[in-house]
């Protein structure tokens, strides 16, 4: 057998001597392990439990690092302080015990190359991990915390993107709250929040179309093992990512495709036709923003509810009408369409007190569920965006429109992904315009 090992060792160890050949074993134990969490402390702890155990026996030996040894005591020093199983690169001129000479113990070369392998997979390991907004336990924005995860592989039919902005949205509090804990099944902790990003392809499963160094916009349903968007390195399937929008920046890419796709699933399930009439409540947020351009853009009359600070916005993005949000919604919209308007989106969360802006026979998406009963023959559609995640022509089509000036992508703020918390507390205050992005 011959051949270089590993692009990091490649100068180092030969895949036919003892050492390369005990690199190439930790290595592919090392790509068999499914890591959770990865604190820095544990990683040589887990690798060695992962490892054959005649291997992990070889790399535990002492032989296989060089020693400091006391001449006086046999006081043998293999460790330093705070790094777990690396030889020591410390001199010691006495020994820590009884102060007498201290010597470095003669190895052979096979254990200077096992000691230089143990180094080198700390370094790779190192090299293979990527930041990640994590979070262990529900609760405020004070459990969101930024650890290092190994990065993820993509498998068939996936591609791994590295993430240039990821987006805050209202699901990401529910998740970290905890109100979404229902729908975790088994998925164990740390959770990665975020559900829409955009960045460059940095690998390729087999079965996909999609090349390294494509800039692309992406979906990612965050409870699943791999986690969410809010990462350095983010593997998806590749029917969830479409080209970035000619014209945009990452940055802006990333606040369309989950937002993008909601409101097209809810316009796909309420069927209108052109010239219909489709209300918007919660106009100025994310969704409501988009709902109100996809349906100018389907031919639809579009009316906004929002408030009147928003008015001139909303004229910008081609709404008819903007009522003024508030109480009795439902009836102001009747005194502008007495017979209803034909469907209704409903992003504002108002629910069944909002029903009877809307026609008998007509259609109302919610995005969060509906109590209670409906009436008149109104149809109510539940939009789950998931049914779209891996809609890969739904999502291309919402870029051509950016692309062709009909879909607005509006950033309002960029935070490092140690601020996190903070612009998960701007959102939930209500007020923002425009999407508040994680930029790594
Ligand atoms: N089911 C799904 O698959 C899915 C997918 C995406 C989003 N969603 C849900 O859709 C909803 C909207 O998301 P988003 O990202 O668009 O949120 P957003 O950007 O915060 O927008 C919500 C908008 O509604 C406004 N608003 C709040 N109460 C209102 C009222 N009573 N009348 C009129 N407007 C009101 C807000 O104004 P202020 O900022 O001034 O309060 C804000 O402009 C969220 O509940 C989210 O969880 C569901």
């Amino acid at each position: 057998m011959s051949g270089w090992i590993g692009r990091a060792f490649a100068c180092e160890l030969h895949v036919d001597t003892p050492a390369g050949r005990l690199l190439r074993r930790c290595l592919d134990a090392i790509d068999r392990l499914k890591y959770r969490h990865w604190p820095d402390t544990e990683i040589a702890d887990e690798i060695i439990l992962a490892m054959p155990p005649e291997v992990a026996e070889v790399y535990l030996t002492e032989d296989a690092l060089p020693l400091h040894s006391c001449a006086d005591c046999g006081f043998r020093v293999p460790l330093t302080p705070d790094t777990n199983r690396r030889p020591a690169r410390r001199h010691f001129d006495s020994c820590p015990l009884c102060g007498g000479k201290v010597a470095t113990t003669p190895t052979s070369t096979a254990a200077r190359q096992k000691s230089r392998a143990a180094v080198k997979i700390q370094a790779y390991l190192r090299r293979c991990a990527m930041r990640a907004v994590t979070f262990s336990r529900f609760g405020g924005p004070e459990v969101l915390e930024v650890m290092d995860l190994p990065e993820p592989q993509p498998g068939p039919g996936q591609v791994r993107i590295h993430v240039a902005a990821a987006t805050v949205n209202p699901t990401d509090i529910g998740f970290r709250s905890g109100r979404q804990s229902a729908q975790l099944n088994d998925l164990q902790p740390p959770y990665i929040p975020g559900m829409e990003l955009a960045g460059t392809v940095d690998a390729v499963g087999s079965d996909t179309n999609w090349s390294i160094g494509d800039r692309v916009m992406a979906i990612v349903i965050p409870r699943r093992p791999e986690g969410g968007a809010m990462a350095e390195s983010v593997i998806v399937p590749s029917n969830s990512v479409a080209r970035v929008p000619e014209g945009s920046s990452l940055e802006e890419a990333a606040t369309l495709p989950m937002n993008g796709l909601t409101v097209r699933r809810a316009l796909d399930l309420l069927g209108l036709k052109p010239g219909e009439t489709l209300a918007v409540t919660g106009a100025a947020g994310a969704v409501g923003g988009y709902g109100v351009e996809l349906g100018v853009a389907a031919g639809l009359r579009v009316i906004a509810v929002a408030g009147p600070a928003d008015e001139a916005l909303l004229t910008k993005l081609g709404a008819e009408s903007v009522i003024p949000r508030g109480d009795d919604v439902a009836g102001r919209i009747r005194e502008l369409v007495p017979g209803g308007v034909d469907g209704l989106l409903d992003a504002a969360v108002i629910g069944a007190p909002i029903l009877p802006a809307v026609r008998d026979g007509g259609g109302m998406a919610v995005v969060r569920g509906f109590e209670g009963d409906t009436e008149r023959g109104i149809a109510i559609h539940q939009v789950r965006v998931s049914d779209y995640a891996e809609n890969h022509e739904a999502l291309d089509g919402l870029g051509q429109l950016v692309s062709h000036g009909k879909l607005t992508l509006r950033v309002a703020e960029a935070f490092p992904p140690e601020r996190v918390g903070e612009a998960q507390s701007r959102l939930e205050a209500g007020g923002v315009r425009g999407r508040l992005i994680i930029v790594f």
